[in-house]
């Protein structure tokens, strides 16, 4: 028996109400900030994710679902969507838009993670991104877009954390703290943080590692390394964000695990769970672009994991609306009835209900199939129905049945 690769799901119509709640508020969300959907090909040129999201992150190290094709070209299947996009806003002219150029996304990712609760490598993302502006007001924009689309769901008891890891310029002098912090200390490295050392000793923030966790309260923090300009701006983007009455908290240990990010990074986290648990993430990338081999550009946005959103509405019992209306479900006995109940379930479905015709069993095991089904009326077609041209509708909470015209059926049945 083949089974479902590890880290994938099957989505079976009865957890698709969530799929379409989670969907549709986003994108209503999005749309209503004036974002406009942008949809990428599944799988890119492998170099956009070595370049933009670092060749030493885990996601390049680790989790990449990297291939190649039949005309020896590396592919990689997304593990994000923030290098698409932009790749996408380059070669498609978008910069002779208007700036900046808003979009949103929802679609799957494929990362080689560790399957456990929440993490899955076929996974999926709502994501927006604003390319082309570098105010704090647009840092603003996108994280109330993305405190209110979790509102929209229902969530609460939500926590935004935000830090400033500063300009590319800012970083050296950032590093080298860090370096000069951690490097008494590096016995206590385990061998990840040791390279994280060398390559990236910003990630060491991020270690999960228990013997790290007592160095991390005092290490060297970004904020306290930023140039004039990105101090400006985390400034004015803090006073922006009380202006507007969005609660944050500041993490100096916040740095995320892509390397493009400059300047504002943030997560918004479930208050009941621990550090591995963001709902939604993102943060400013003003030197993506550039790094495509394009002109300067600032951008920022976010991700939201979909599976996240919907495994906190079950935590939370937040229930999503039915996706589809309760059935009508047409019984019948006999053959020129089951014939005539196919006509009537086709009229009734072009006047724009949802008919299902019952399974061909005794009159009885048809009731039993309504119900199962979630009928919420039933309408009986038998020998003595069709002499007379009616058909016996009968109301499934009620109890209740009464005959109506065959041909006026649709008229009587309320409620689905
Ligand atoms: P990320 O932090 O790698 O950022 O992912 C964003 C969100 O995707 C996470 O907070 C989580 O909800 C969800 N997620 C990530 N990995 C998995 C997984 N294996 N299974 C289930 N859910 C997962 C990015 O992807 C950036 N592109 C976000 C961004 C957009 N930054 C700027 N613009």
């Amino acid at each position: 028996m083949y089974q479902a690769p590890r880290g994938t799901a099957d989505l079976l119509p009865d957890v698709q109400p969530y799929w379409s709640f989670v969907r549709s508020q986003a994108e209503s969300v999005a749309r209503s900030f004036g974002y406009g959907r942008i949809d990428t090909p599944i799988f890119e040129d492998t170099g956009l994710f070595l370049r933009t999201v670092g060749e030493e992150t885990d996601i390049v190290q680790k989790e990449m679902y990297s291939f190649k094709d039949r005309g020896d070209q590396n592919l990689t299947l997304r593990p994000e969507g923030t290098a698409p996009v932009c790749r996408a806003y380059l070669e498609q002219g978008m910069r002779n838009l208007a700036q900046p150029v808003r979009l949103f996304y929802t679609c799957p990712m494929f990362r080689y993670d560790r399957p456990q609760a929440g993490r899955y490598r076929q996974f999926h993302q709502f994501g927006v991104e604003a390319i082309g502006d570098g105010d704090a007001a647009v840092d603003v924009e996108v994280i109330q877009l993305a405190m209110t689309m979790l509102g929209s769901l229902g969530l609460s008891d939500l926590t935004l954390v935000l830090n400033s890891i500063g300009d590319a310029t800012d970083r050296p002098a950032y590093l080298n703290a860090l370096r000069d912090y951690f490097s008494p200390h590096l016995d206590k490295l385990g061998a990840d943080d040791r390279r994280r050392f060398d390559t990236n000793p910003l990630r060491l923030l991020d270690s999960k590692d228990p013997a790290v966790q007592p160095l991390l309260e005092n290490a060297p923090r970004s904020v306290d390394h930023l140039g004039g300009p990105a101090q400006e701006h985390w400034e004015q983007l803090k006073a922006y964000l009380n202006d507007v009455g969005v609660h944050y908290e500041e993490d100096h240990r916040l740095v995320r695990g892509l390397d493009y990010y400059t300047r504002t990074v943030f997560e918004i986290h479930p208050k009941v769970e621990g550090a591995q648990s963001a709902i939604c993430a993102g943060g400013r990338y003003d030197g993506l672009i550039e790094q495509l081999g394009g002109p300067s550009t600032p951008g920022i946005g976010f991700a939201a994991g979909i599976e996240r959103m919907i495994l906190n509405l079950q935590r939370q019992n937040i229930e999503p609306p039915p996706d589809r209306p309760a059935p009508v479900v047409v019984a019948y006995r006999g053959d020129s009835a089951k014939s005539r109940g196919l006509q009537l379930a086709a009229v009734l479905r072009s006047e724009g209900l949802t008919v299902i015709l019952a399974p061909e069993r005794s009159l009885k095991a048809q009731m039993r199939y309504a119900s199962s089904v979630g009928a919420s009326q039933v309408l009986i077609l038998g020998e003595a129905e069709l002499a007379k041209d009616v058909v016996t509708l009968r109301d499934m909470a009620a109890g209740e049945q009464h005959e109506v015209p065959i041909a006026d059926a649709g008229r009587h049945i309320v409620g689905t």
